[in-house]
């Protein structure tokens, strides 16, 4: 752990709690594993990398708002709720999906870019400002994001923190909490920032329903 970016953590107590019936997934080892590695080294990411997640979201498309869009969205509700203060200006979703957080980001900032790999998730998707993208290279300009929020995805933090406006936000959410497929531990996504920007953040966090969100900032 990152003693440093630990001592910037603060954790909110619960307020929405989790019911019975979580739902688990088979393949969470491999995939935080995955997750995990990528937010530690971006070089681990690569076309093939890209290719298969793609296709793999291609198919999953056809079934996830109806399986898994119910309990998605409580731990951002929360975060915009508690994790503020939230900046106005431009937002940017990567790993969009399917668009099922987007409605509330709208709510929030009016103008939402959600970026996707997977064309047949963005597919699904009916708001925001739709963009095939990968995260590991946007092309949307350095500075010109107010937040960025990542539901489940991959982290490139050293793009991320390239879009990021100097006083942007991040929010990261795990649907399912530390059981998610993307679930990764706050002290690596601190550790990742500041390697990526050369600068300490600090880490508000709680858990919502099933997930966890954190709402992370450039000291
Ligand atoms: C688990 S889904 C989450 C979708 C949405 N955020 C939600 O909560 O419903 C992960 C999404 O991230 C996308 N994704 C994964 N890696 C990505 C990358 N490097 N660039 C852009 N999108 C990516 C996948 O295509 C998929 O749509």
């Amino acid at each position: 752990m990152d003693s440093l970016g630990a001592m910037g953590t603060v954790t909110l107590p619960t307020v929405v709690p989790a019911p019975e019936g979580k739902p688990l997934r088979s393949e969470t080892d491999e995939t935080q594993s995955r997750s995990r590695r990528i937010a530690q080294d971006p070089a681990y990411w690569n076309e093939q990398e890209a290719a298969a997640i793609a296709a793999r979201f291609d198919l999953l498309a056809e079934i996830w708002d109806e399986e898994r869009s119910s309990y998605r969205s409580a731990p951002l509700a929360d975060a915009l709720a508690r994790g503020g203060p939230l900046p106005k200006g431009t937002c940017v979703e990567l790993g969009s999906g399917t668009g099922v957080l987007t409605p509330l980001l709208l709510e929030h900032w009016p103008i939402t870019f959600c970026v996707d790999l997977s064309a047949g998730m963005l597919r699904k998707a009916s708001s925001g400002i739709r963009l095939r993208a990968d995260s590991c290279r946007l092309p949307l300009r350095s500075g010109s994001a107010a937040v960025v929020v990542l539901g489940d995805t991959s982290l490139f933090a050293q793009e991320v923190v390239r879009l990021l406006h100097r006083d942007g936000v991040v929010i990261w959410l795990n649907a399912l909490g530390a059981d998610a497929p993307h679930f990764v531990p706050t002290e690596v996504l601190l550790a990742a920032f500041e390697r990526a920007s050369a600068r300490r953040w600090d880490a508000v966090q709680s858990q919502a329903l099933w997930g966890q969100w954190v709402v992370l900032r450039r000291q």
